[in-house]
């Protein structure tokens, strides 16, 4: 049985991703499950892996990209016993699940309950967990604290908002001016990142913490904006990423020579992968979390754009076209 996939053969702008059709579905190995993919999604992260500029991705070209994605169990490899054919599963691929079937290692599969909506189930993969996890393991944080969050009506942006309310937290949101009203809406005071010193806005008397993935010159900013025992939680460098900066890994390296100075604060540089890398349980029992609040309504990503795997193409101009709020999935 033939399938279908996208995939790179170069690194670069959006068309470089190209849909193929494979002659035969792949066979799961021993410890493996072969999942039909339901949805997957356009995330800043995959264009940074298009690009080449994503640390970490050992794949060689051709590849298909794909981040993370929710589907169904169509096959199990030899050893397989806790996971059946039919069931609906989570994962954080990296790569590879820009493709209508992919197998994938056992223990990377997440259960994922079968009444929630595939399009929302995996928006909790990268985009909630980066968010919960920043949140509760990283930041630590106590009901009603104040919090700024950058790039707040973005996907993980509003995840953090959204989960942010969950904990009555007081919140502050830099955004472009167009989304304003999407960061209001999730209950944060939206700051102009354009036209207002975010400093200024939430100075005195600071804040619990800041959750930066803007990096370069703003990392300095955002730590400025800390109150005493606060936390910045570095997780990306966004400006540099879309070459507005220059300098985005020594931004990172600066930002830690602050831990040396005993002034009460401290900066953690959050990666998903590391972190999952360390403490697998923590991702399982994150994900399952995120999973019962979606399931309990409690949380609602907002998803911009749902495409066809097929227009994966014209998801990733939009994204990089920019000013986008909430998500964009991509649909088997
Ligand atoms: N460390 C990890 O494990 C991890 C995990 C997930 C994501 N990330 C990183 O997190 C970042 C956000 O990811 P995402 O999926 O949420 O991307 P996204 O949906 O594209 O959101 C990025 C947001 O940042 C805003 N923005 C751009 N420049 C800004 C500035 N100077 N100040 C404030 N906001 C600004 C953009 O607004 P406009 O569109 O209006 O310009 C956009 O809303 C990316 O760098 C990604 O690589 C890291």
């Amino acid at each position: 049985m033939s399938y279908h996939r996208v995939i790179m053969t170069e690194y670069g702008a959006p068309d470089v991703l190209a849909l193929v059709e494979e002659p035969t579905i792949p066979v799961p190995q021993s410890g493996e499950v072969r999942v039909k993919m339901l949805a997957t999604s356009a995330c800043f992260t995959d264009t940074l892996i298009r690009r080449g500029r994503y640390f970490g991705v050992k794949e060689k070209l051709p590849f298909s990209p794909g981040y993370d994605l929710v589907g169904q169990i169509d096959a199990v490899g030899e050893g397989i016993t806790h996971l059946q054919v039919g069931q609906q599963v989570a994962a954080l691929t990296v790569t590879g699940a820009y493709a209508e079937y992919l197998c994938i290692p056992a223990e990377e599969c997440v259960p994922v309950p079968d009444s929630l909506d595939p399009a929302e189930a995996v928006s909790m993969v990268l985009t909630y967990a980066t968010a919960y996890q920043m949140l509760h393991r990283l930041a630590k944080a106590q009901r009603g604290q104040r919090i700024l969050v950058h790039g707040a009506s973005g996907a993980v942006g509003t995840a953090l908002l959204h989960l942010g309310s969950l904990l009555e937290l007081e919140m502050f949101g830099t955004a472009s001016a167009a989304n304003a009203e999407t960061v209001r809406q999730l209950g944060a005071v939206p700051i102009d990142y354009c036209h207002e010193d975010f400093v200024t806005r939430v100075t005195p008397p600071g804040v619990h913490a800041v959750f930066d993935a803007i990096g370069g010159s703003n990392f300095a900013r955002s730590y400025r904006c800390l109150q005493h025992s606060g936390t910045l939680v570095a997780y990306g460098t966004y400006r540099s990423a879309v070459g507005e900066e220059k300098g985005g890994f020594s931004s990172y390296m600066r930002l830690m020579m602050r831990n040396l100075v005993p002034d009460g604060k401290s900066a953690v540089i959050y990666s998903i992968t590391a972190l999952k890398k360390q403490h697998p349980d923590w991702f399982r029992e994150d994900l399952s979390a995120l999973f019962q609040l979606l399931k309990a309504g409690r949380i609602h990503p907002i998803i911009a754009r749902r495409f066809k795997l097929a227009e994966a193409v014209d998801a990733h101009r939009l994204l990089e076209a920019r000013g986008i709020a909430g998500k964009l999935v991509l649909l088997a």
